[in-house]
């Protein structure tokens, strides 16, 4: 019997051994790790280093053109057709041009948007869509400086990366009803969709949260701030579409929740990161450009560039940040395109202020469009 356990003993040590020197022969990647709330709240966001060099590495903002030789001539002069740029000397509006065809079609040059028989002509639609383009992006840097953009701005770059059409746009998505008149009402549930992190949830929150302009009153709120019901509650669906909706922006700038919740307290903006004020915002302004700017081309764009609903291709977070949660790494990229960043129409008034729930504090009263304040103590999250 004692001979039996001790064969025993040695066997189990054996074991032991090996899976001791089995796992000796696994490292631990090495990981960056950045705190964005207090120690023990497990508000932090960790990579490993491979992937945080990659995605550095893909969002690279190009080198800006060399400034532009002096002159006095405008180009609203110079040309026959020009109704964004008349103020720009003849040779800065060279330059942006030089500088579009790079961020936009470098493949296809100056072509893709001229006849080059007739520069002054406006018969390619790419032509029209570039002239609005061209206020959006005015209007990006000016009125959504402070609330958003801050002095990084962006350039057609920030979302085209050198491509004609940008690698992320969205329809609104008819759902499989419209293909097929036998599939029951589905309350756009369970099917993998890549907007919602291929989860069962709702597959068309975009066009719900982000896809006009005033839908104010379609509140993302779904937290009880009472700890009794005092009415009927938030039904599960508007939970789950906002869920939805927290998947596409957590994939769009690669981070996770806790990047601007504390997930014991989602809903507390006094809990909250500053990040998630400039997400709230972020929302607003992606809102105001589907609503200004790309709705009102679609009569501008074919038929092949709309949806399977006839609607016009769409911004939403991932549009600009790529995944990353600064686009293009954070670089000040409309800095040396100052044509860039004054409007050039007349301003389509002050970007909203938060409200509506009770678990955001009230604005300060003075200042207009107040966003909710953040916990004060929190760490700035590393760049
Ligand atoms: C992505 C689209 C796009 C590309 C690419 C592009 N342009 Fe333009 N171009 C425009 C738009 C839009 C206007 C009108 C601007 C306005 O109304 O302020 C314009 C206007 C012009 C005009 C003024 C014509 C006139 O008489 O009214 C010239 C000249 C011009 N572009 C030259 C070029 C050259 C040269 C290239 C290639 C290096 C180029 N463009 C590439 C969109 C583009
Ligand atoms: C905030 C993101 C964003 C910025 C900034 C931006 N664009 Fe776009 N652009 C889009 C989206 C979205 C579309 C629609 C994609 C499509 O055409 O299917 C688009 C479409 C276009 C098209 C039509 C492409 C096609 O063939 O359908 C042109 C041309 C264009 N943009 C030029 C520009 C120029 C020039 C600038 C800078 C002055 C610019 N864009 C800045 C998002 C942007
Ligand atoms: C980039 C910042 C950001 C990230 C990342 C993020 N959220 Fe949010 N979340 C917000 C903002 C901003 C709101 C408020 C939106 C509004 O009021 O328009 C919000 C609202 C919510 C709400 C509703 C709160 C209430 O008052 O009822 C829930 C629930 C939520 N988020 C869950 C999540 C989950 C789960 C994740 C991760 C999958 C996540 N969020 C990731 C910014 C973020
Ligand atoms: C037109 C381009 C554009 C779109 C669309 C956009 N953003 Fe941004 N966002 C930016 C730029 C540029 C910055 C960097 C500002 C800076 O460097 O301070 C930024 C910064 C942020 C930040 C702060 C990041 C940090 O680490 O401090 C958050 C959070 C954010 N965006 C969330 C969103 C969300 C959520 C959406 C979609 C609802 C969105 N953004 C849509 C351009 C955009």
């Amino acid at each position: 019997m004692k001979t039996l356990l001790t064969v025993a003993g040695a066997v189990v040590a054996l074991f032991l051994t090996i899976a001791m020197f089995g796992t000796a022969g696994w490292d631990r990647p090495p990981l960056v790790t950045s705190q964005n709330g207090y120690r023990g709240t497990a508000m932090a966001q960790v990579e490993t280093k491979a992937d945080a060099l990659e995605v550095k590495a893909e969002n690279k903002a190009p080198e800006a053109a060399a400034p532009a030789e002096p002159g006095d001539d405008l180009a609203g002069k110079t040309y026959e057709n020009v109704k964004v740029l008349q103020n720009l000397t003849t040779n800065e509006f060279n330059r942006l041009m030089v500088s579009m065809t790079e961020w936009v079609s470098p493949e296809q040059g100056c072509t893709y948007c001229h006849n080059t028989e007739n520069m002054a002509d406006d018969s390619l639609y790419q032509k029209r869509v570039a002239r609005r383009m061209l206020q959006m992006t005015q209007h990006i840097n000016a009125t959504w400086k402070e609330k958003h953009v801050h002095e990084a701005g962006v350039t057609c770059y920030t979302c085209h990366r050198g491509q004609p059409v940008p690698a992320n746009i969205w329809f609104t998505d008819p759902g499989p009803q419209a293909r097929s008149g036998f599939i029951p009402r589905n309350n756009g549930q369970n099917l993998a969709k890549e907007s919602v992190g291929l989860s069962s949830l709702p597959y068309d929150t975009l066009t719900e949260f982000l896809g006009k302009k005033d839908i104010d009153n379609t509140v993302i709120r779904v937290n009880a701030t009472t700890a009794l019901p005092e009415g009927r509650g938030k039904p599960i669906q508007d939970a789950e579409k906002t869920y939805g909706l927290m998947m596409h922006m957590s994939q769009g700038l690669g981070v996770n929740c806790t990047y601007c919740h504390n997930t014991r307290a989602i809903s507390n903006w006094g809990e909250s990161t500053p990040q998630r004020v400039s997400a709230w915002h972020g929302i607003r302004m992606v809102r105001d450009l589907n609503g200004d700017y790309l709705e009102p081309l679609q009569s501008t764009f074919p038929r092949n560039r709309l949806g399977a609903l006839g609607d016009v291709p769409k911004i939403n977070c991932t549009t600009c940040h790529n995944g990353v949660n600064k686009p293009l790494n954070g670089a000040h990229v409309v800095e040396a395109y100052p044509s860039l960043t004054k409007s050039t129409e007349i301003a389509a008034g002050t970007p909203p202020a938060p409200s509506g729930g009770t678990a955001v504090p009230a604005p300060a009263a003075p200042v207009p469009a107040a966003p909710p304040a953040p916990a004060p103590e929190m760490p700035a999250p590393k760049p």
